[in-house]
């Protein structure tokens, strides 16, 4: 969120652009995520979004390998509707959709379309557990009856089922306890932060233990923002850069979300808007070379089984990854030579 960071429009040329670029240099998937408002300010930051489906369908039309992770709000699609489309999107793509969950995030992306029940906050993950148990029946079972606190189907039946069995993979990346264990119980992959490799893998390993627990497996992933250059003080000048052109607006409007709902997985994230424009994701400063030490770390001593990466621009930043990161991954054995 800041003024001096690069701005653009998400067109679906530039998305279409990233994910080629993406697919062509080895890496295993496209995620978007999914936002109904944004947070204003002199950046209109996140105002202009691309729905999440439709532009993974998009995508699936112009890419043949790489994985398509769309996300998806269980309160704005009734499961029978969500099943049919992400089955759609599964076929057409030949087996490649994934599935972000997300509870809810922000509720007032809701209640500005008169869409929030009341309570809904305290009951999302409630809510999300009984639509996607809907959804996955929708996905393996010829028909569909079921009565529960939200949901009422009767004979309901979606084909065709998804290409993926038995359905596309699903991710939930809810940071709470009540997240953590949905996608425990749920999911095929989560999201785990952490500020250092050690406390992403004692992260990493709770997660597991949780699924281990409820007779499941998952992965995990972590999301890293690198600013690479050719010393650490010049990577530090450039975020510096960056930092100094601070939306305030726009962080004031989020911070100001997260201090009314109390939440308490907003509580970190209120402390690191605080010292910083980006609130997801970790910032990683440095060489190419400390990078590929830091994805090593990650993914050899921490054990994590995926990193998603976030650039302030995606093109410059997927290029000088692929020139400068990839050949010293390569190098290692850390991913398949392209
Ligand atoms: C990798 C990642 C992707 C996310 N994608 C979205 C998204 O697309 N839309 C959204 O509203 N929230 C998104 N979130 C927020 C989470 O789903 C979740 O709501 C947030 O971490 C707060 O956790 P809680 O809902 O368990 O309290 C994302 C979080 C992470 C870590």
């Amino acid at each position: 969120m800041s003024k001096t960071a690069p701005q653009y429009a998400p067109s679906f040329e530039m998305n279409k652009q990233i994910a080629i670029l993406a697919e062509d240099m080895g890496f295993d998937y496209v995620f978007s995520m999914s936002k109904w408002r944004g947070f204003g300010g002199a950046t209109n930051f996140w105002d202009v979004t691309l729905e999440s489906l439709t532009l993974m369908t998009g995508l699936a039309a112009v890419t043949s390998r790489i994985g398509l992770i769309a996300t998806m709000q269980p309160l704005l699609f009734p499961p029978a509707v969500a099943a049919k489309m992400a089955a759609t999107v599964d076929e057409l793509s030949k087996g490649r959709l994934g599935l972000n969950i997300v509870a809810g995030s922000f509720l007032d992306e809701y209640d500005q379309m008169g869409l929030l029940p009341p309570d809904y906050g305290p009951n999302r993950y409630r809510y999300a557990r009984e639509w996607l148990h809907v959804v996955k029946r929708l996905w393996t079972e010829d028909s569909v009856t079921f009565d529960g606190d939200w949901f009422h189907l009767r004979d309901c039946k979606s084909g065709p089922h998804p290409v993926q069995k038995p359905h596309p993979f699903l991710i939930c990346s809810g940071t709470s306890d009540e997240g953590f264990r949905f996608a425990a119980q749920e999911a095929n992959y989560s999201f785990v932060g952490g500020v250092t490799p050690e406390h992403t893998k004692q992260l990493s390993l709770r997660m597991k233990q949780i699924a281990a627990e409820h007779g499941r497996t998952i992965k995990s992933a972590t999301t890293l923002l690198p600013i690479l250059a050719e010393t650490q003080a010049d990577a530090e000048k450039q975020w510096k850069y960056i930092q100094d052109g601070a939306d305030t607006e726009a962080l004031e409007t989020l911070i100001s979300y997260f201090t009314r709902v109390s939440r308490e997985s907003g509580k970190s994230r209120i402390e690191k808007m605080k010292s910083s424009v980006c609130y997801t994701g970790r910032i990683f400063l440095g060489t190419p070379a400390m990078m590929a030490d830091l994805i090593e770390e990650l993914v050899v001593d921490a054990g994590v089984d995926s990193i998603q990466l976030l650039w302030p621009d995606y093109i410059s930043g997927l290029k000088q990854f692929h020139a400068e990161v990839m050949p010293l991954l390569q190098r290692r054995q850390l991913v398949l030579a392209q």
